[in-house]
């Protein structure tokens, strides 16, 4: 089988996919954190793979950037590959300027200017949210690893080069944690395809001071969401089976 935009086999992907959106990540992910990883699907560059971590099937696709690109990819997963959650694993921009860059963020409420949630849930007031059941597993894994995990509200855009130049102070003034261009349509279409996702974000750059990791900082941190994500895959494929 195939649809329009991945070239890959029923049973090809493992129950739990991470997403992350730049597909040179989703490689990196395959190549050092899994074991026996394959490639399952290529169209576009936009690479998917399955291996194993600590025994247990995961797979890795890149959701490129932006919801219509993401949502293209986690519409047809989840849809036609069988795929039961999806967890991204991507960046954000800063607006809390006490948040410490190389934080990890675990987006337990989106809110966006994108059309997309209100295209897939008309009529509903309800909050763009993760799985309840994949944020406790989260928080579980978070203290059994001694990593500090911070939960909070985030800002899905469409925009990244945002003309309001109030924005970061006003997002910030509303308890708003960082900004990314995802999140939003995976709570959205999960919500839409009756499935599990949670959004885990790295804080990259800071929005009010410029500051931005390093290359190094900046891999160790991803290298560290990316062991707690595959932890939560791996506790998730095990609440699902
Ligand atoms: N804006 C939008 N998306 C992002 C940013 C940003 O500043 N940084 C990482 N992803």
């Amino acid at each position: 089988m195939s649809t329009p935009h991945i070239d890959a086999e029923m049973g090809d992907f493992a129950p739990v996919v991470l997403m992350p959106g730049d597909p040179l990540r989703a490689t990196y992910i395959a190549e050092q954190h899994l074991e026996d990883a394959r490639l399952v699907t290529n169209i576009r560059n936009a690479s998917g793979y399955t291996g194993t971590y600590e025994g247990v099937r995961v797979s890795v696709m890149t959701s490129g950037m932006g919801m219509p690109s993401a949502a293209i990819y986690m519409t047809e997963l989840y849809r036609f590959y069988g795929v039961e959650t999806i967890i991204r694993v991507g960046t954000a921009g800063v607006f809390d300027p006490s948040l410490e860059l190389r934080s990890i963020v675990a987006a337990t409420e989106c809110i966006t200017n994108s059309s997309i949630p209100g295209h897939l849930l008309p009529n509903q007031d309800s909050l763009l949210a993760p799985t309840q059941e994949l944020v406790t597993m989260a928080v579980r894994i978070a203290n059994q690893e001694s990593l500090d995990l911070v939960m909070g509200k985030v800002f899905s855009t469409d925009l990244f080069y945002e003309p309001d130049q109030n924005l970061t102070v006003d997002m910030a003034a509303d308890g708003v944690l960082c900004v990314e261009m995802e999140t939003a349509g995976l709570y959205a279409l999960a919500k839409y395809e009756g499935r599990r996702a949670l959004s885990l974000l790295t804080m990259s750059d800071h929005l009010t001071t410029g500051e931005s990791l390093s290359s190094a900082e900046r891999q160790v941190t991803l290298d560290e969401m990316i062991e707690f994500a595959l932890k939560v895959a791996v506790a998730d494929s095990e609440a699902i089976d």
